[in-house]
């Protein structure tokens, strides 16, 4: 599969016929939301983990040099909480170029505090997109994020930005934990 997965995207999912589309953001999209919403709330979905296991060529690395951002890995019995955003179909447009380095979105359920639920978009980058790193123990993530940077900026600004949007909702992610740990430890050195 190529880098750029923009084009897929719009040709897999038509969603101009809808009137408003559920969209839920575990990484970035908690903390830069630099698209218009209708509604958001805080949502989970089940069966999923965050994990900093992509490859960042155009946000947060460069193609010599590649950062790594989050995406989704199917972990039975686990649940991941986000933000999900109510938005206009249009607002994908954007997105999907925002998220082009490998991501492709799918419907999923989410359940909302109250207990309902709705079908939301994620984007999930697997692992035979072209820019996926997979697994490493989190001082080497920690390191690797620590040295990298982007044309959106540092990658340690990401993982800080994303651990304190998940604090703030109350999450704490054992995985994002840790690497800012150790993260922090080497800058405190
Ligand atoms: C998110 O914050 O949901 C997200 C993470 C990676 C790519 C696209 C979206």
């Amino acid at each position: 599969m190529s880098h750029d997965t923009s084009l897929i995207n719009k040709q897999r999912q038509d969603l101009s016929t809808f009137e408003s589309v559920w969209l839920f953001g575990y990484g970035s999209l908690i903390y830069k939301v630099d698209f218009p919403y209708i509604e958001r709330k805080p949502a989970t979905i089940s069966g999923w983990s965050r994990r900093f296991w992509q490859g960042s060529h155009d946000h947060r690395g460069t193609p010599e040099s590649p950062g790594r951002v989050l995406t989704l890995i199917e972990t039975p019995g686990e649940t991941c909480t986000g933000m999900a955003y109510r938005v206009s179909p249009a607002v994908f447009e954007h997105l999907d170029h925002r998220e082009k380095n490998g991501y492709l979105r799918f419907f999923t359920p989410m359940q909302f505090q109250d207990g309902s639920q709705e079908d939301g978009l994620v984007y999930i980058a697997s692992s035979d997109n072209a820019a996926f790193l997979g697994e490493a123990p989190l001082d080497e993530i920690a390191t690797h994020i620590a040295k990298s940077r982007g044309p959106s900026g540092d990658n340690s600004e990401y993982l800080l930005k994303l651990s304190d949007g998940l604090r703030q909702l109350g999450v704490k992610d054992p995985h994002v934990e840790g690497i800012r740990y150790h993260l922090e430890m080497l800058q405190a050195t």
